[in-house]
């Protein structure tokens, strides 16, 4: 069975301005794909599309044979595509252990299935050590992945993260690496917008890259790494 995302020929417009031009892009599962580019790029814009925050103005998004181009970001996340947003939403009073059950009732999981998702997220994120802590009192690093564990609550076949590790410092970006792989090992497909080289380089087994709205190049992250344009346009830039 096809159960590739894929996003065909994507344009978006805001009012006059034209910010996505005409860009294909697909995730397969167990796959993770970079998402890189200047600061305006469209990265964001390109997420809002995949998860139903942002109509495109034309194109379409197929999960296998399934349009989804038009349907709401609660129906995606029940059909097994969800996301991060750039700023954590925790309940900043509550545990972690209550920040991801609530994260489970809100989408109409039973108490015990709630249970169980929390059992299973928290050895797949590591956060063992967590659980019983207010998300307030929680390190920057940690309280991120209580925010991806949150959306993973639905046992996601796709999960996209926008800039899950900005504002980690060196360790926890290291920590994190063994988060998403942790992630693709389950069998979702995840898309990574990253600005940290180091971590998209080690990490995804695809890297795109979009700059003012197009994709400049797609490939391995050796093909990327190599590519005159996207040294020139980006890498030699902030790398
Ligand atoms: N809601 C909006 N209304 C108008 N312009 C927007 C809106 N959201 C984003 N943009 C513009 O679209 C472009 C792409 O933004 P964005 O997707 O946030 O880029 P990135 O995530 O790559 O930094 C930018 O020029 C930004 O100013
Ligand atoms: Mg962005």
């Amino acid at each position: 069975m096809n159960r590739t995302l894929a996003a065909t020929n994507i344009t978006v417009r805001f009012g006059g301005l034209t910010v996505i031009h005409e860009v294909d892009l697909h995730i397969r599962p167990a796959e993770v794909l970079g998402l890189i580019g200047p600061n305006g790029a469209g990265k964001t814009t390109f997420v809002n599309v995949l998860t139903g925050f942002q109509k495109p103005k034309s194109g379409s998004v197929r999960i296998g044979d399934t349009d989804i181009t038009f349907t709401k970001p609660e129906h995606r996340a029940r059909s097994g595509l969800v996301r991060t947003f750039q700023a954590v939403r925790l309940f900043s009073a509550m545990t972690v252990s209550e920040n991801i059950a609530a994260a489970g009732l809100a989408i109409g999981l039973s108490r015990a299935e709630v249970r169980n998702r929390e059992r299973s997220l928290v050895e797949l994120l590591d956060l063992g050590d967590w659980v019983d802590v207010k998300a307030r009192a929680l390190p920057y690093g940690i309280e991120r992945r209580v925010g991806i564990a949150r959306a993973m609550v639905s046992n996601p076949a796709f999960i996209m993260l926008d800039e899950p590790a900005a504002g980690m410092n060196e360790e926890e970006a290291m920590a994190f690496l063994a988060v998403v792989r942790a992630i693709r090992e389950t069998g979702a497909g995840v898309l990574l917008i990253e600005h940290n080289m180091g971590v998209v380089f080690r990490l995804c087994d695809r890297v795109q890259v979009l700059q003012s709205g197009r994709t400049l190049a797609v490939g391995t992250p050796d093909e990327i790494r190599s590519h005159s344009m996207v040294r020139e346009a980006y890498l030699g830039s902030s790398a």
